[in-house]
């Protein structure tokens, strides 16, 4: 940015602005543009006093506590999750942090002013897209408006991978399988950080269910914990190069997440080289020595732990040197190297919020969750619905009045308020937030010849009548998950009765689920068609009346399985169930490695729904697979053909495993593609597998190992639909732990999908 522009931001933005990058560079070296992110932190280090290095590891709580008994700090911004204060002085920024990988959020208990924003869909709706540019516009869109709301830091996106079916923030996650939740987290945070808007993944690691989520302890193997949660973050880190690593409120083995030197020290920061900080999770720090000497960097909200680690207690710490001045400065200087490598100084926050252009945002949101919706089932090509049909009925879920969003953190005010204020608890972690995007009124716009008539679903015997006088029956059926309790995966109230009522009296009854995550479907075999939609976001009526009325086409694919039973999970109840209060207890992650569909696969199960699954409205056909060493890679290539007689999205899938046996499951998805194609077309697509997706680690020898021997590699449309298959023998290969995308003459830092090529294509080009 040249001197006058600069000049100009600072007038107009924050005090704590620079005046001129030229002065700057010569009285405040650090904050000269020109030099790394490194040698400004540590320029700043050396001019900042203790006071000022321990003011930087110690965060506040954005807003007041419900019981009053706290305030928080008058520059902090009302209702947000955190606030760390600058050093006007040196001209370092305050970090102003808000809730979360959906969009900017409030702090629902404590707010009188919600800020009102536009929701992504749910993560899981992100991940169903198996589209990371999605992610990654969406990661730029919520990063934009949290900058124009006064916030330079993004607490998401959470990447813990979707092992227990029933966990309550499942919906804010991206899936069960550490690539696709990888490159998706990792674009996200592309796009957050395109903003200068620091993105903050979380939460490391194994926070997998909520119930009892600070007293459990996860037991697993390190190496397979490595081959899973541990590879989803490490992925998206690779990829998207986060500014900060939230730790998680479990325990890992017996040790607390924030106090894991094994996670934070040796793992992140020595293994992944990850240069940014470690901050906790909200009432997620044990103590100070314990906390600092492990990696943790950053104490977020103190007001919510025992006792405040990293105020006095740390200084006093430090004076004793029970923790090394050293420590502290790496502390500090992690954070600093964050703050100047995402731009923070250089695009500084003002003190009033800017415009925001919801319409466009909304749109933004609106492709996502288009492209998410996952169509389960579809007898007779029940759908799309034609604009001829007659008579429509459309049956609870208040499709009236809105679309269903997850609780707790990441809640999203909208635009318009509640559109269902009376539903679900007032307090933490609701309100349940309904947003005002009404299918009911998006499929009327969609086919205004239509008679569409609604009904709320209470009254069954009502609804009965009214299913026989109509052509088609839309039912929705929701769910509401929120974080810091788990879900059943039961529709509540009367709605599988609702359902299995409607399909008896019309044959044609489409079931619409708004879902956090998987249910069970008790009436499967009697409906015609099945969407999940997730939760989708602003605009979200529109998305699901476009791939009703097929104006889009359903190209969403499965990111979790959906269990037949709870018989067929790890755990057939829920870890923890029956504990006493406050006890602390353990999880045995017996799944180990095999999260997801490589549980159902190791152990012969047959899903109701397998990942990667979820239909279309016209067909694809495969050909011409082939795999090949190049480079020390496998290469997978092959053709994909669109043979119906419609435009859609493919996502050919590549699964590989060892004819030999010898991983966790039979086979992993090792890459994927998503690509549109009009009817008639084909493209020749060509992938690249991560050799880390081939490999088992050895915590031992502190490597990853390819055994030598025949591979398969499949090519479906889902982990249980495999079309293809070839065989090819691998030299056996040991990486070092530290192994990147980047080494070995590789490219850093490109997500995998984009490895792959589309050869040649008769795409259709109205699809993004
Ligand atoms: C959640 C975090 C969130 C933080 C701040 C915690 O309860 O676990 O995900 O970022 O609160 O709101």
């Amino acid at each position: 940015m040249r001197p006058a522009a600069l000049a100009l931001l600072c007038l107009a933005a924050a005090a704590l602005c620079v005046e001129s990058a030229t002065a700057a560079g010569a009285t405040r070296p650090w904050l000269d543009p020109t030099l790394s992110p490194d040698a400004r932190a540590a320029l700043a280090l050396k001019a900042m006093s203790p006071q000022e290095k321990l003011s930087l590891v110690f965060g506040y709580f954005g807003s007041p506590k419900p019981d009053a008994s706290y305030r928080p700090p008058p520059a902090a911004r009302m209702g947000s999750a955190g606030y760390v204060p600058g050093i006007v002085r040196l001209g370092i920024a305050p970090q102003w942090e808000t809730d979360a990988g959906l969009g900017v959020a409030t702090q629902g208990a404590s707010s009188d002013a919600y800020r009102e924003r536009t929701a992504l869909p749910s993560g899981l709706a992100t991940a169903a897209t198996w589209n990371p540019q999605l992610a990654e516009r969406g990661g730029a869109m919520i990063a934009a408006e949290a900058r124009a709301s006064g916030f330079n830091v993004l607490l998401g996106p959470g990447v813990d991978l979707v092992r227990e079916p029933r966990g309550g923030r499942s919906f804010e996650y991206a899936g069960e399988d550490p690539l696709l939740a990888g490159t998706i987290a990792g674009a996200a945070i592309r796009g957050i950080q395109s903003q200068h808007v620091v993105a903050v993944i979380k939460h490391f690691a194994l926070n997998d269910q909520e119930s009892g989520r600070t007293l459990l302890s996860a037991d697993i193997d390190r190496g397979e914990a490595r081959e899973s949660d541990l590879l989803a973050f490490e992925l998206a880190i690779e990829q998207g190069d986060p500014g900060a690593v939230m730790c998680a409120y479990n325990r890992i083995n017996g040790i607390y997440a924030c106090e894991s030197r094994w996670l934070l020290e040796q793992v992140l920061k020595r293994d992944w080289g990850f240069a940014g900080y470690v901050m906790s999770d909200w009432g997620a720090v044990h103590g100070t020595a314990t906390a600092a000497l492990a990696g943790l960097d950053q104490e977020s909200a103190a007001v919510f732990d025992h006792e405040p680690y990293f105020g006095s207690p740390l200084e006093e710490a430090i004076a004793s040197g029970s923790v090394p001045q050293q420590r502290l400065d790496g502390m500090a200087k992690r954070i600093l190297r964050t703050m100047f490598a995402v731009g923070l100084a250089e695009h500084p926050i003002g003190d009033t919020p800017l415009p925001i252009d919801s319409a466009a945002d909304e749109r933004v949101a609106e492709a996502d969750e288009a492209q998410g919706i996952v169509l389960l089932k579809n007898a007779g090509e029940v759908l799309p619905l034609a604009h001829t049909t007659k008579r429509l009925l459309i049956v609870g879920g208040h499709a009236d009045r809105g679309v269903i969003s997850g609780g707790g953190s990441s809640t999203v005010y909208p635009a318009g308020g509640n559109a269902v204020p009376d539903a679900g608890p007032k307090g933490w972690p609701g309100p349940e937030v309904y947003l005002p995007s009404p299918p009911l009124a998006a499929l009327m716009a969609q086919s205004p010849q239509t008679r569409i008539r609604y009904l709320s679903g209470s009254d069954i015997g009502e609804a009965l009548r009214q299913a026989r006088w109509a052509d088609r029956v839309i039912v929705f059926a929701t769910q509401w998950a929120a974080e810091s309790q788990d879900v059943s995966l039961t529709l509540s109230g009367n709605q599988n009765a609702l359902i299995a009522a409607m399909a008896a009296a019309n044959p044609h009854t489409v079931v619409v689920l708004e879902t956090g995550g998987p249910v069970l479907m008790p009436w499967l075999s009697q409906v015609a068609a099945v969407l999940e939609t997730w939760y989708q976001g602003s605009g979200g009526g529109e998305a699901i009346a476009d791939v009703l009325f097929g104006s889009v086409d359903p190209s969403g694919r499965l990111p979790v399985t959906f269990p037949e039973s709870l018989q067929q999970l790890p755990h057939v109840s829920l870890p923890g169930t029956g504990q006493p209060p406050g006890q602390p207890f353990r999880v045995e992650y017996r799944a180990g490695a095999a999260v997801g569909y490589r549980w159902y696969d190791r152990n012969g199960l047959k899903p109701l729904f397998p990942f990667g699954y979820g239909l279309s409205y016209t067909r694809f056909d495969y050909g011409s697979l082939q795999a090949h060493l190049e480079n020390r890679r496998l290469v997978v290539s092959f053709e994909v053909k669109n043979v119906g007689t419609r435009a859609g999205a493919a996502v050919p899938q590549v699964y590989v495993g060892p004819k030999a046996g010898g991983w966790e499951a039979p086979r992993r998805l090792a890459g994927w593609s998503k690509v549109s194609l009009v009817p008639g077309t084909s493209a020749r697509l060509s992938l690249a597998v991560d050799p880390r997706l081939l490999a088992t680690f050895d915590e031992a020898g502190e490597s990853w190992r390819i055994a030598p021997g025949t591979y398969e590699v499949s090519l479906g449309e889902s982990a249980a639909d495999v079309r293809l298959s070839v065989e090819i023998r691998l030299p056996g290969w040991r990486h070092a732990a530290a192994w990147t995308a980047g080494t070995d003459g590789d490219v850093r830092g490109l997500p995998l999908p984009s490895y792959c090529k589309v050869i040649a294509s008769g795409r259709d080009p109205s699809h993004p």
